[in-house]
């Protein structure tokens, strides 16, 4: 069982969901989906009801993938902002993405209305404010770019009068909330229903896409044979190195405060800060009480120290830009994988016969993972879909180098690591609950103390291309800087690309962190045991 931390849960994962069995036996199918999120299951739905069997495998419950830890906004307004947007994939690029998401938000609607899926959607406004860092023309560039894509509904408004300190934004009509695990389980079921298999604890490790022996290997060393193969993992678990140099891993956090229903408006709000914030309300029936969520504060996996303090900065802004104090009620983190020219890859893995891959969800993972189902059943039935080319992963926008050359140059920062790792912290207390790098000789070795003081000591070498695991003291986990693998303070893999754990070793005694004194009463290794 993978240890995962408590301090992490979503609200949404108060919910109990549907347990997936794992796989037992080999299997023959036409699709194999590898991942059980909001892309894996709305690919499958969408392939059952066009008449093909599908097996989907999804490396824990669904209730744990990243899904499970968005905010459940529905959004068509993309975070890049559609002036850049413009830039990188030009007016009918951007137009595209606009509409695909506006189309993905009203499949949702439809599912929801066909499977009888009671997951509290609503359609709502959202607004972008001004940060006080970003000069106002923004709006009105903004504004321009909407209206040359055909969004003709957005204006530049005063803010709502909660927000009137706030100073001019744009209302964008007709997004919408739901909450994504109780939408997920609906999904399932329907997908249940017409025959769809949906494995869970059933980790993929590796993807054979020989023209004559395509199949997913599991962990377990069963096999799925299938005619195609879908990995909609967040970051592909098949694509080592191409993807990944233009896609940046992301923590996101998330903080709920209880607040008197309709204290606040229901809406959808974000700024232009840099990392950025966003507000969302989510309705409560039964009690007299709603609860908000303040997001944001992003980072790069593992190149943050101090990851709790991205929750007080949470805190903090909600304290002087919303008037909003007390204790929280929720706080969780996710990962975000941000691509490099604003929109996700979704379609044929380059290289690749009938391998399709989905990654770069950009914070509009549910929207992103929507439009993903309509993709690939499209590209599996040779359907002709304009998204094909904008959304191709094997896309490069020469005016997106910059920017990918800037977030590469930050990977490979992390390397450096090796050269940088201090000695002196081989003699480090480690309290319970902690973890810290040692040097052992040429070797850098992860340690844990867990509760029961128990020392867990790993290689701290990332096994998908070698960079050094940071410890994330907020999560308990051990996170790649490269291109964001975590892995939880036990060793496994709680998010790729890496498909294996962090590798056992044994910490000789004279490199044993001191355990603080006074819960020093015993200490074992547990490496080799
Ligand atoms: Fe690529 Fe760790 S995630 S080296």
């Amino acid at each position: 069982m993978i240890h995962r931390s408590q301090n992490s849960n979503s609200i949404w994962q108060k919910f109990e969901t549907s347990v997936l069995l794992p796989l037992g036996q080999d299997l023959r199918t036409d699709v194999c989906v590898v991942g059980g999120g909001i892309a894996g299951l709305t690919t499958a739905y969408l392939l059952l009801k066009n008449g093909f069997k599908v097996a989907v495998l999804e490396k824990e419950n669904f209730a744990l993938n990243e899904t499970a830890l968005t905010s459940g906004h529905l959004s068509s307004i993309l975070d890049e902002g559609f002036a850049k947007l413009i830039h990188q994939h030009g007016l009918k690029g951007a137009r595209l993405a606009y509409e695909s998401h506006c189309d993905a938000i009203d499949l949702i609607e439809k599912i929801i209305a066909e499977e009888s899926i009671a997951c509290d959607f609503h359609r709502l406004d959202g607004y972008l404010f001004l940060d006080s860092e970003t000069p106002s023309r923004y709006l009105e560039n903004e504004l321009e770019a909407c209206q040359q894509i055909g969004l003709k509904e957005a204006y530049i408004q005063a803010a709502p009068r909660y927000f009137a300190n706030f100073g001019p934004c744009i209302a964008f009509p007709n997004q919408a909330h739901f909450h994504p695990l109780k939408y997920m389980n609906g999904l399932l079921q329907a997908i249940q229903k017409m025959g769809g298999q949906v494995f869970g604890l059933t980790s993929a490790q590796e993807v054979v896409s020989g023209k004559k022996n395509r199949h997913v290997k599991t962990e377990s060393g069963y096999q799925v044979h299938a005619e195609h193969i879908v990995v909609a993992t967040n970051v592909p678990i098949n694509d080592r190195v191409f993807v990944h140099t233009k896609e940046s891993a992301y923590r996101s956090y998330v903080i709920g405060f209880q607040i008197p229903s309709d204290s606040f408006p229901d809406i959808l709000m974000w700024d232009t800060a840099s990392p950025y914030h966003y507000v969302r309300k989510v309705l409560e029936t039964e009690t007299k009480f709603d609860t908000l969520l303040i997001g944001g504060e992003d980072h790069r996996v593992g190149q943050e120290d101090l990851p709790e303090q991205c929750y007080e900065k949470l805190a903090e802004w909600a304290r002087v830009r919303l008037g909003i104090q007390g204790p929280l009620s929720e706080r969780w983190s996710g990962q975000i994988i941000e691509p490099i020219d604003g929109l996700a890859y979704i379609g044929k893995n380059p290289g690749d016969e009938n391998v399709y891959i989905v990654c770069g969800d950009s914070g509009h993972g549910l929207t992103h993972g929507t439009i993903a189902g309509i993709i690939i059943r499209d590209l599996i039935q040779h359907i002709e879909n304009e998204w094909i080319q904008l959304y191709d992963p094997a896309r490069i926008h020469w005016r997106a180098l910059p920017q990918m050359m800037q977030e590469n140059l930050k990977s490979f920062a992390q390397y450096e690591d090796h050269l940088h790792l201090r000695k002196e912290l081989r003699n480090e207390e480690l309290k319970p609950g902690e973890g810290t790098l040692v040097k052992q000789g040429l070797h850098e070795v992860a340690v844990y103390c867990d509760e029961a003081l128990q020392i867990h000591s790993f290689s701290a070498i990332c096994p998908h291309l070698g960079g050094v695991v940071h410890w994330n003291s907020a999560e308990k986990t051990w996170d790649c800087p490269c291109h964001g693998s975590r892995f939880a303070c036990t060793g496994e893999v709680l998010n790729g690309p890496a498909t294996t754990p962090l590798r056992l070793t044994e910490l000789p005694v004279q490199f044993l962190p001191q355990v603080k004194e006074d819960h020093a009463t015993s200490r074992r290794n547990l490496a080799g045991h």
